[in-house]
């Protein structure tokens, strides 16, 4: 038992060995590949992935195409978060539309799930409600926002 014992520990060895350059590759292999995925279409911040496929519709059928994809409508929860949309704004020269609404109750801005929000980045003077119909959130390409009706169309950017 004694050498069969030491011998099956050097083979454990180079198995290890053999998986940790494995793994290694792997790990050069996939940053390259995030690097193409996101290109140049997409950000990431933290966990999170921004992405736009370039179509453009009303907050229903952004939201809709969002879910679809297995994400929701980008909903920044940070500066950083809301620069990475910005960015997208200024690469394609259109404005989006945000995950959150205050669509349920006058002036209680809330995401997707009915949470309120916990950041915000307003234009001066707003949100306005002009005309009393403007309950979606649109990014200007300062990364301000703006309360604005969900009837507009605007570029998509999901979450993942
Ligand atoms: C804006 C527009 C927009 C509204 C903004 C206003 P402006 O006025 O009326 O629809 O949502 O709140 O500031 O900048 O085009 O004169
Ligand atoms: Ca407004």
């Amino acid at each position: 038992r004694g050498d069969s014992g030491l011998s099956e520990i050097n083979l454990l060895k180079r198995q290890v060995s053999t998986l940790e350059g494995q793994l290694r590759a792997l790990q050069s292999s996939f940053s390259k590949y995030k690097k193409v995925i996101m290109f140049p279409n997409g950000r990431i911040v933290g966990e999170k992935i921004f992405m736009t496929s370039g179509y453009e519709g009303n907050f229903d059928s952004l939201k809709q195409r969002c879910s679809q994809a297995g994400g929701q409508l980008a909903s920044p929860q940070n500066a950083a978060e809301n620069a990475a949309i910005q960015q997208i704004v200024v690469l394609y020269n259109k404005l989006v539309f945000l995950g959150i609404n205050d669509i349920q109750t006058e002036g209680r801005f809330k995401y997707l799930n009915g949470e309120n929000i916990v950041y915000s980045n307003w234009q001066t003077r707003e949100p306005n409600n002009d005309k009393g119909i403007e309950d979606c959130v649109e990014v200007y390409s300062s990364g301000k926002w703006n309360d604005k009706s969900c009837g507009e169309k605007r570029l998509i950017v999901c979450e993942f």
